[in-house]
């Protein structure tokens, strides 16, 4: 885990989404799954973000403006500075033999580092609009559905699933798939055990989200 300063190198629109690319500087890309924490300037806390790509000298962010610190960070544009923290948590177990990777919403964002680590295997993405899922082509390989047809009706059988997006995607997804890695949220302060803002119980104990996860196997977390 570093912390760094980093100058902003691009912001591009991807259907209503944000995609911020920062330069790198010393910062270790980390696995995928794996998120930093993103402070744009004068905001009096940082958010967590998943690493969406990892391009030569740059790190890059998917974001969907929810709340003001979202909006400030799409906000920003190229030569402005942000102080970064990664990479933290854990993130995916690379050694599956048929992956499959599924994203609802937003929940793609770690996914095109996934696809890269993992040799572009194939993907289910699930999307609310057509607007929306503007964001598949950042995932290689992928099968959309847009609502009302659910993602979780177009997961074939037969694969190593390493999921992301909204708490009932993945409670689905968790039924259907239980040997399923799934990368969970929770809001979080720190990012890195300090604070407990993001204890959710695990085996029928509250643990840091941020620490044991955010990525668990769909066992860890009873539905
Ligand atoms: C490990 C991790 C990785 C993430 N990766 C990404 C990513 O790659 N791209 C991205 O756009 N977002 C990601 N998020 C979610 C993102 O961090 C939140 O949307 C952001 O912190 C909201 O901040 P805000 O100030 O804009 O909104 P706020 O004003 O804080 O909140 C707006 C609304 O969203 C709700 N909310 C806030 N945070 C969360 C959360 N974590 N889960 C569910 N509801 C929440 C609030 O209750 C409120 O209703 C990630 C979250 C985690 C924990
Ligand atoms: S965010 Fe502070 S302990 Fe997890």
């Amino acid at each position: 885990m570093q912390r760094a300063q980093v100058e902003v190198t691009g912001s591009e629109q991807v259907g209503p989404y944000t995609l911020l690319h920062v330069a790198r500087g010393g910062l270790d890309p980390g696995i995928p799954g794996q998120f930093f924490m993103l402070e744009a300037p004068g905001r009096p806390l940082p958010r967590p973000m998943s690493l969406c790509l990892a391009p030569p000298g740059e790190l890059a962010f998917l974001i969907d403006a929810i709340g003001s610190g979202t909006r400030a960070l799409c906000a920003l544009q190229p030569g402005d500075e942000l102080a970064i923290l990664g990479p933290l948590g854990n993130g995916y177990r690379l050694d599956v033999e048929r992956p499959l990777l599924v994203g609802g919403g937003i929940g793609v964002a770690p996914l095109p580092y996934l696809s890269e680590s993992l040799g572009r295997p194939p993907a289910v993405l699930g999307f609310r609009s057509e607007g929306h899922a503007e964001a598949a082509r950042l995932v290689p390989n992928a099968e959309v559905v847009i609502e009302p047809t659910y993602v979780t009706a177009a997961i074939p059988a037969g694969h190593d699933v390493l999921a992301c997006g909204p708490e009932p995607m993945l409670a689905a997804v968790a039924l259907l798939e239980p040997g399923a890695q799934l990368a969970w949220e929770a809001p979080m302060a720190c990012g890195y055990g300090a604070c407990y803002g993001c204890a959710v119980e695990l085996d029928g104990e509250l643990k840091r989200l941020c620490v044991e996860g955010p990525v668990l196997p769909a066992e860890a977390i009873a539905a």
